[in-house]
């Protein structure tokens, strides 16, 4: 596996790809891999010849309050995950090799609606932070896919919707969230959970499953519905932020019309902020 710290290194790759007619896939991360990361290589894997990796603790998606300054940095296990992965090419540059001009006063890629609620509204500015370094990405790579995990679906949603409002030469294809046997979604952002809390965090997943659930059995108050699921994390010690029924295609407030929903919730449990989604599909037996 290549490793490409700087944009010429990258580049240089690049070229020679091109020349032979490869098809390029990327997965931009940032880093402190998991099985769910080794998921999007293994399907970049499938659906290109080449494989680029990006690590990229990107300074722009992160509050004055967050956690930037103690987002694990694993970069040399992730080194050895990927090669032993077979990935094709790891890109991880320094923060000015991605902001030479500095992140003051950057260009920055806006998708607005859906990047105002949900994770957006706790935390501003972050979805511009992701658009914008993820298209820096693309420009950079110019892959002909790139590949993100469905845990971080409104990411996902917001990314498709730059792409395609921008009309960026690339398909983005969204990967299932790949679990714990308890239900719990694989996150970087996991380790930060006590011994205690470990144990309670699949409840995040289980309160979806009960949403579902209700949804399924024919339960019409999706505001009352929420209301409750928010109210049994915060009695199993989490602080949710929300929970929310959602239309699938573009996480407009779901209506008892619409048919195919997106469950999302995120809720702080100690250190961590934790979010998850399920896909549900009404159908007229359900
Ligand atoms: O999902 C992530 O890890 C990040 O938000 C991403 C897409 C790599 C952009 O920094």
């Amino acid at each position: 596996m290549i490793l490409a710290e700087t944009r010429g290194q990258l580049e240089a790759s690049l070229e020679d790809w091109s020349a032979a007619g490869e098809r390029i896939a990327l997965v931009p991360t940032m880093g402190n891999l998991h099985e769910g990361h080794l998921r999007l290589v293994g399907e970049a894997q499938a659906l290109a010849s080449r494989v680029v990796v990006s690590i990229f603790v990107n300074p722009l998606q992160f509050g004055p309050q967050e956690d930037f300054a103690s987002y694990p940095r694993t970069l040399q296990a992730d080194r050895e995950l990927l090669q032993a992965q077979g990935a094709d090419l790891l890109f991880a540059p320094p923060v000015e090799q991605v902001y030479p001009q500095g992140q003051q006063g950057h260009t920055q890629v806006e998708v607005p609606d859906i990047s105002a609620q949900l994770c957006g509204a706790s935390r501003p500015g972050h979805f511009s932070g992701v658009a914008t370094v993820v298209c820096k990405l693309l420009n950079l790579v110019r892959p002909q896919l790139a590949l993100f995990g469905e845990k971080d679906y409104q990411q996902l949603l917001v990314i498709r919707r730059m792409v395609a409002d921008l009309a960026l030469p690339v398909q983005i294809i969204g990967v299932p969230t790949v679990r714990e046997a308890d239900g719990l979604a694989l996150s970087s952002r996991n380790r930060y959970l006590s011994t205690e809390q470990r144990q309670q965090a699949p409840r995040l997943y289980r309160t979806l499953c009960w949403l579902a659930e209700g949804l399924k059995a024919g339960a019409g108050d999706f505001a009352l519905l929420e209301q409750e699921a928010c109210a049994r994390l915060s009695q199993a010690g989490f602080q949710p932020d929300y929970v929310s029924i959602r239309r699938s295609q573009d996480l407009a407030p779901a209506g008892p019309q619409d048919h195919s929903l997106r469950l999302l919730a995120a809720a702080q449990l100690g250190q961590a902020r934790l979010i998850d989604n399920l896909g549900l599909v009404l159908t007229a037996e359900s």
